[in-house]
């Protein structure tokens, strides 16, 4: 372990809560019937914004769209990997119009945007770590789209197979530390799926099936300070015992949408 993690200095775009809601349900986290404090959640997420500028991070917003509750997890829109913009395609039909919203962004910001062919969820189930991708699939993004993501980048692209409703994206279950290293939750894989990460990343942090219901792995990494879910407990001392800064911030209002702080997070990687 490095005597003393090093951060880097990112970009991250995010979208306002101002039209969250739970209003159908497409994952097991959601219920027609929850109510959302729209006050808490506004609130939640300006602590969140505020930590990652007061670490020194850049942080851009996406204009929110009423009639959109779940515009504001970002993470979804697109992946971002050397400039380049591969733009999603949601699985459910409620999603779709955020595409074109975002798309939009990212042509106004300077980017070229590709638009996938066939189901493919950014940043939820895309995952670059050091010059890999990490893709899952199970519940969302297809396989095609991992071949298409591959194509597209040029990088290595290592599918993996989530078997947990629960953990229906693969940033619900696994998250990156640094260029070389994550944390994951084992059981949210199939068996095949747990020795590939076990091979590659020998070294991980192994969360806990509590962990990873508390949000734990949907965390955000500056390869020193880590935004982690607070009530993430065994985690949380784990990440200390590595070398890490954890730093908690409560998101708990998404969680009733089946989001955290990563779903809310989209990295501009240059
Ligand atoms: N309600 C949203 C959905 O099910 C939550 C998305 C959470 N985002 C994430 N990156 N896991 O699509």
């Amino acid at each position: 372990m490095p005597a003393s993690r090093l951060s880097r200095a990112r970009r991250y775009l995010v979208c306002e809560p101002r039209y969250f809601d739970v209003q159908y349900a497409i994952n097991p986290w959601m219920s027609e019937n929850v109510e959302v404090d729209l006050d808490l959640a506004l609130s939640q997420w300006n602590t969140l914004v505020g930590t990652y500028r007061e670490l020194g991070h850049t942080v851009e917003t996406v204009e929110p769209e009423a009639g959109l509750p779940d515009m504001v997890f970002a993470a979804n829109s697109v992946l971002v990997a050397e400039g380049k913009v591969f733009g999603s395609r949601f699985h459910a039909p409620q999603r779709r119009p955020e595409e074109a919203l975002y798309a939009a962004w990212f042509k106004a910001a300077g980017f070229d945007v590709h638009q996938s062919e066939t189901v493919c969820e950014g940043e939820g189930d895309l995952v670059p770590v050091g010059s890999h991708i990490l893709a899952g699939t199970g519940f969302r993004t297809t396989p095609d789209a991992h071949r298409e993501v591959q194509e597209f980048f040029g990088m290595p692209t290592v599918g993996l197979q989530l078997v947990d409703p629960y953990f229906y994206h693969l940033d619900t279950a696994l998250f990156v530390l640094d260029d070389e290293n994550i944390a994951y939750y084992p059981d949210a894989f199939s068996p095949g799926s747990r020795e590939v990460l076990q091979r590659l990343f020998p070294q991980a942090v192994i969360a806990t099936r509590e962990d990873a219901m508390a949000f734990g792995l949907n965390s955000v990494s500056d390869g020193r300070h880590v935004l982690v879910a607070p009530r993430a407990e065994a985690l949380i001392g784990q990440l200390v015992t590595h070398g890490y800064v954890p730093v908690p911030v409560d998101m708990s209002e998404f969680h009733k949408a089946g989001g955290g702080i990563k779903c809310c997070t989209q990295e501009i990687r240059a």
